[in-house]
């Protein structure tokens, strides 16, 4: 079993690169069997979601090359079968792109449900119900999704809730689906338009995203492209906030910073400096940490993605802070585990109390998800003696080298293996 190991105390000081959008890029790849021709990926982040999207179009006939660290060719045109195996599938949320890929261009998919983090109940009604608009015929046959379409047909599309997946899934089950197809109440993050870019660059006629109402017209054919994944702003913004608990200076690029806007909001109000150039951020401390509120929200609101982030450095802030998770019904699961490094956090549903004890202390914890292991290496960074960091397959799944990244900035973070099973050591 691997564990990050931490010993904290440092600050961390110096450059970092950021990679490409880990929720992105899980919709992009599996968008390229919507392409006739083949496409090159660039800035594609090297993670475990990512190895496993690009497994699955290979398992399923497609021709992936790599062609260096971040870059792929990928030739969708061998594609014969249109079942997504329920091992690869279940062990990511995002294997759910491949039914509206699938669909957009075979009129027909058969995919395990998703797995993905565990953050409460998530349901996958509105993708269903926005293939459905246009004219699949969806079943949930003994875990696997089937859907099929004699032929799809532009629709209006309502999402009843807003939903990142549920608008990528239509958007890609549309393209080419005849007629005009309107998504409204539709999710406005990055990744959303950056998958629309993506889609317009083969060729797709797709006006609006990153509003609420988006208009896509079919079209009978999608060329290959070569297109750049934009960077992660969950990433970055994870860097900046390991920054400002380490009391570190860190200059962060490769980012977007329209996209970090209420992260970089919410860490100037916790007294973090932030300085804006045009493809990075400078991120230092120099006074005292003090308590905020924060509600997440979908985008342009503050990213539930930054949640646990947020929460670590509010128990290094003066005051007592109030969280409101207005997206996931339980992302609070992370809390338990900074309680083992003496922080003081009280939970009643979706509202978390901080209050800034100042000080955390290192100790053995798990990752119980990928955003509530990077709250957790950040604790460790910023922790007084030594933290174990359990579980990392979560966070693996989408930070790309997070502990080399971490080293380069001074962090003292090493990847051990230990023999044996997971069970906690009583200390
Ligand atoms: C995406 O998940 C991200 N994952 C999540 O990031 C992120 O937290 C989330 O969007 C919100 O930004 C990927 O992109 C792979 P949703 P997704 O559909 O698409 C409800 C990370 O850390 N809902 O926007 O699954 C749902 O229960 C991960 O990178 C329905 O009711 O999220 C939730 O309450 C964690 N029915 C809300 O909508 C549906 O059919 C938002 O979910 C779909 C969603």
């Amino acid at each position: 079993m691997e564990k990050f190991v931490i010993k904290g105390g440092r600050c961390l000081n110096g450059e970092v690169v950021i990679s490409g959008a880990k929720n992105a890029a899980v919709g992009i790849i599996p968008a390229v069997i919507l392409s006739d021709e083949p496409c090159i990926l660039e800035n594609v982040p090297d993670i475990s979601d990512v190895s496993i999207s690009l497994r699955i179009l290979h398992e399923m006939g497609a021709k992936v090359q790599t062609l260096s660290r971040d870059t792929f060719r990928i030739d969708a045109s061998g594609i014969n079968n249109y079942c997504v195996p329920y091992e690869s599938a279940r062990q990511m949320r995002a294997s759910y792109y491949f039914l509206g890929a699938l669909l957009g261009k075979f009129n027909k998919a058969r995919v395990s449900m998703p797995g993905g983090c565990p953050l409460g109940d998530r349901p996958i009604d509105q993708h269903l119900k926005a293939f459905s608009a246009l004219g699949a015929r969806c079943n949930l046959d003994h875990g696997m999704i089937d859907v099929s379409a004699d032929n799809l047909k532009g629709s209006q599309i309502y999402l009843d809730v807003v939903s990142v997946g549920a608008t990528m899934n239509a958007m890609l089950a549309a393209v080419k689906a005849k007629g005009l197809s309107v998504i409204e109440n539709a999710a406005k993050e990055p990744h959303i338009v950056d998958l629309a870019n993506f889609l317009n660059s083969m060729g797709a006629d797709i006006m609006g995203a990153g509003t609420d109402v988006i208009k896509i017209r079919g079209v009978g054919y999608l060329r290959g492209t070569t297109y750049s994944v934009i960077p992660d702003q969950i990433e970055a913004g994870t860097f900046m906030v390991a920054a400002a608990a380490t009391g570190g200076d860190v200059l962060i690029k490769n980012v977007i910073p329209k996209h970090l806007e209420s992260i970089s909001n919410k860490l100037e109000k916790i007294g973090v400096n932030v300085e804006e150039f045009d493809d990075s951020v400078r991120v230092w401390v120099d006074g005292p940490l003090v308590k905020t509120n924060i509600k997440t929200m979908p985008h342009p609101g503050f990213p539930t993605d930054m949640q646990p982030q947020m929460a670590t450095l509010l128990t290094l802030a003066e005051g007592t802070s109030i969280i409101t998770e207005g997206v996931w019904e339980q992302r609070f699961r992370y809390v338990d585990e900074l309680r083992r490094m003496g922080a003081d956090i009280s939970v009643d549903g979706k509202v978390a109390v901080v209050e800034g004890t100042g000080c955390l202390q290192g100790a053995p914890v798990k990752a119980c998800d990928l955003r509530a292991g990077a709250a957790l290496i950040i604790a460790g960074l910023a922790a007084s003696g030594v933290t174990e960091v359990e579980d990392i397959h979560h966070i693996e799944r989408g930070y790309d080298n997070l502990d080399k990244k971490l080293q380069a900035l001074g962090g003292d973070i090493i990847k051990k293996h230990f023999p044996g099973s997971s069970v906690r050591k009583a200390i």
